[in-house]
């Protein structure tokens, strides 16, 4: 009997999940956990709700909740739609527990031991109205890379590419329209070139995955740059460094933290189950392979954000370092991404009404129809359309 970790991707705890989601990162990486299950090998899947950041904020301000507040309301309407579709998690967590915060702010401070991680300044994008920062989702403009419109301040979901806010043309503030001005403030960068030969060498020994992912996780290597890992902002993991951690305006990118939560979840089921050093049999034994599910908008996040996270803590980039005490961690077997699933032609977008909401389709068909469907007709290596009369024939 082998162990295999099946880590699922954290949704954002920012409303229901619908179709589309639940084909990218959902049935598929239950399907893989079941079928590894039987073949008697040792599964632990683990997930829970992506609960920083600016997709939290700007929902918050929209139901007039605080962060907290939303959060717990989601977590929960998310964890049932999930086991209402049966997805079978050994643990189902948040990124709002003290444990996650721990292993979050251990993970930090053993990078930047290592040198990985260092302090530097950062154009950060202000409303000339309000004075208040714009990080992230607060602003949108132009990809600089593929030209679509709507580009956020971190990440263009049109081409999959993280950006920096100051690269953007014409950004625009989602709050108001205004354009922002940009002022440079003090940020922790990771040191993304100083761990990309290591990444890559480790991406060039992957074998069998989607052509289009192990492409485009190669072509991140063209031109690496350090990002920031920090933002201004006021909800978020405390930074752990002198001076930092009780400035109340300043906390960990949420990227930082999320990805580290496929770990921090393996503790927590590891203490839940009374045996708190279990989880290094998934994590410390190079022989246990490690595959992670998500939708393409994804991937930099798990084939070099994350890899780069574990080698810096690791100390396996090229300044070298210490192992911290709960590595040295295995790098992904396998990124598991989805293209997209789209919803009779269009987008699916909850704003516009686009969507089909897991609870609805469930409150008419029987769960296995819905898993069944999304199982053969998803967007496994190619964009599918979702359509009621496909779901019928099917
Ligand atoms: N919350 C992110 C999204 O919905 C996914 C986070 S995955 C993890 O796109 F890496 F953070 F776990
Ligand atoms: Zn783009």
């Amino acid at each position: 009997m082998s162990h295999v970790l099946v880590n699922v991707a954290w949704p954002y705890a920012n409303g229901p999940r619908h179709i589309g989601h639940v084909a990218g990162f959902g049935v598929p990486s239950d399907v893989y956990a079941r079928y590894e299950r039987m073949k008697g090998n040792d599964v632990l899947m683990v997930s829970g709700t992506d609960e920083h950041g600016t997709p939290i904020l700007v929902e918050a301000e929209k139901e007039g909740l605080t962060a907290q507040e939303l959060a717990n309301r989601y977590n929960r309407v998310i964890a049932k739609d999930l086991c209402d579709l049966g997805l079978s998690y050994d643990l189902f967590t948040r990124t709002t527990t003290g444990n996650h915060e721990h292993v979050v702010q251990e993970m930090f401070k053993q990078c930047l031991e290592n040198g990985y991680i260092y302090k530097g300044t950062q154009q950060v994008a202000i409303s000339p109205s309000t004075g208040r920062t714009l990080p992230d989702r607060y602003i949108e403009g132009e990809c600089p890379i593929c030209h679509a419109e709507g580009a956020r301040g971190d990440q263009c979901d049109a081409c999959g590419n993280e950006l920096d806010p100051d690269e953007l043309i014409n950004p625009v503030s989602k709050i108001n329209g205004e354009t922002p001005r940009f002022e440079q403030t003090e940020h922790y960068f990771l040191d993304l070139p100083a761990l990309a030969e290591a990444n890559k060498a480790w991406l060039e020994t992957r074998k069998g995955w989607r052509t289009n992912v192990i492409n485009f996780s190669l072509g991140l290597f063209k031109e690496v740059k350090p990002r920031a890992i920090t933002r201004d902002i006021d909800w978020g993991i405390p930074v752990p460094v002198k001076g930092w951690i009780d400035n109340p305006n300043k906390k960990l990118y949420v990227w930082f933290d999320a990805v580290i939560g496929y770990l921090s979840a393996s503790i927590e089921w590891a203490r839940r189950q009374g045996d708190p050093e279990k989880w290094r049999e998934w994590w410390n034994d190079p022989k246990c392979p490690a595959y992670y599910f998500m939708g393409k908008d994804n991937i930099t996040f798990h084939s070099q954000i994350w890899p780069s996270e574990m080698l810096a803590y690791n100390g396996k980039g090229s300044r070298g370092g210490e192992t911290g005490p709960m590595g040295p961690l295995n790098l992904p077997e396998q990124v598991v991404a989805s293209e997209f699933m789209t919803m009779e032609g269009k987008k699916f977008s909850s704003s516009r009404g686009i969507v089909i909401y897991v609870k609805d389709i469930l409150a008419r068909y029987p769960v296995d129809a819905v898993r069944y469907y999304i199982s053969v007709a998803g967007p496994e290596s190619s964009d599918s359309d979702f359509t009621w009369a496909e779901f019928v024939r099917h």
